[in-house]
């Protein structure tokens, strides 16, 4: 499953709509960067990793589409999507990371090449950042399930998997890990309103993984945990500060609480370039307010009394002592998370 691929021979980017699954799989195909951006602000695509991903292909896409003769001409019209691409979602910073990936590189081959030669080394490059978040969901799912105890109870929140990436996940990735490894784990899956990316996306994919799962809503989580059925809460991530501070969908920093008053341990599943380190804490990640609607309506149906107020933060932040550890593709981080030094790796099987 690759929730978001270029199209050679369309020239256009294509995804899955995610707002439409699990009840239809429909591909989506965009020939113009404003209507790619458009899909990422209605979440026909989400998660972290894969709006990067979604964003550079749209940048190279504009690159295509930009009819300019001449290098200065096409950075100019590339800089104007990346303005554009950059106003669709403001928490996860695998967006920024990947838009200043791609200025970098058309201002490289802006000096000493063609408008050819850098419509090409966009596309490559933007096809390079999928390989790469490939490569690091699945590094990260090899160091996480080290972490997942035999027949393990896990709880995971939103849609941290293959939807999410580009096909394997995150937080799922490393739930994909342990149960490819023959570990006989169970997922309590939480719904998580009001979009509900657990009930839709993340239900859907372990059912597809043959990944044995119970779904339950947001509320039910202190229950099971008081109960002694989580061994354990894995998250994804939206934007890692440097001390650790994590933003992730709204409704993690509770099961962080939660699972610290249980004494269950609170992992979050992230690639590097979900790591912020130009701002130190969690309280510089800007939090997405979305539509109210949201809230007021399921499914299009309107829950609540007309008038009524509703907020609608779309992601919070979990403090980093409320962490036991952050996995990436280079290792497991413990506090207090230094992220410029590399993670202690694990012994090979049988290693002293
Ligand atoms: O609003 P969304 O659906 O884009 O939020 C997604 C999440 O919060 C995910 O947990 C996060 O992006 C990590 S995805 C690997």
């Amino acid at each position: 499953m690759r929730p978001v691929w270029w199209d050679d021979d369309d020239a256009a980017v294509a995804l899955i709509d995610q707002t439409r699954l699990p009840l239809a799989v429909s591909e989506l195909r965009y020939h113009d960067y404003h209507d790619l951006a458009a899909a990422i602000k209605t979440m026909k695509l989400r998660g972290a990793p894969a709006i990067g991903v979604a964003a550079a292909y749209g940048v190279a896409l504009a690159a295509v589409q930009s009819r300019a003769a001449d290098t200065a001409t096409l950075q100019h019209d590339i800089e104007q999507a990346i303005a554009v691409l950059a106003e669709t979602r403001p928490t996860a910073v695998n967006l920024f990371w990947a838009l200043g990936r791609m200025r970098q590189l058309a201002a490289r081959l802006a000096e000493g090449s063609d408008v050819v030669a850098m419509r090409v080394g966009l596309l490559a490059e933007a096809k390079a950042i999928e390989a790469e978040d490939d490569a690091a969901c699945r590094a990260m799912g090899v160091h996480g399930a080290t972490l997942v105890p035999p027949h393990a109870n896990i709880l995971t929140h939103c849609n941290a998997g293959g939807l999410a990436t580009t096909g394997y996940g995150t937080a799922v990735g490393v739930i994909r890990a342990a149960h490819e490894a023959g570990n006989s784990i169970h997922v309590y899956v939480g719904e998580t309103r009001p979009l509900l990316q657990g009930a839709r996306l993340t239900a859907w994919e372990l059912q597809q993984a043959g990944i044995p799962m119970t779904l339950i809503t947001d509320s039910m989580a202190a229950y099971f945990m008081a109960r002694g059925e989580v061994d354990l809460v894995i998250t994804g991530a939206d934007r890692i500060a440097a001390n650790g501070d994590a933003a992730n969908k709204i409704g993690t920093y509770g099961l962080a609480v939660l699972a610290h008053a249980h004494n269950i341990p609170f992992y979050i599943a992230a690639p590097s370039s979900t790591i912020d380190s130009a701002i130190a804490n969690g309280s510089h990640i800007p939090i997405e307010q979305r539509p109210p609607t949201e809230v007021t309506e399921l499914a299009g149906t309107r829950t609540a009394p007309p008038g009524v107020t509703a907020a609608n933060p779309a992601f919070d932040v979990t403090p980093a002592r409320l962490i036991t550890a952050i996995i990436t593709e280079q290792g497991i981080f413990k506090p207090s998370f230094d992220f410029s030094a590399a993670p202690p790796q694990p012994l090979p099987a049988g290693g002293e």
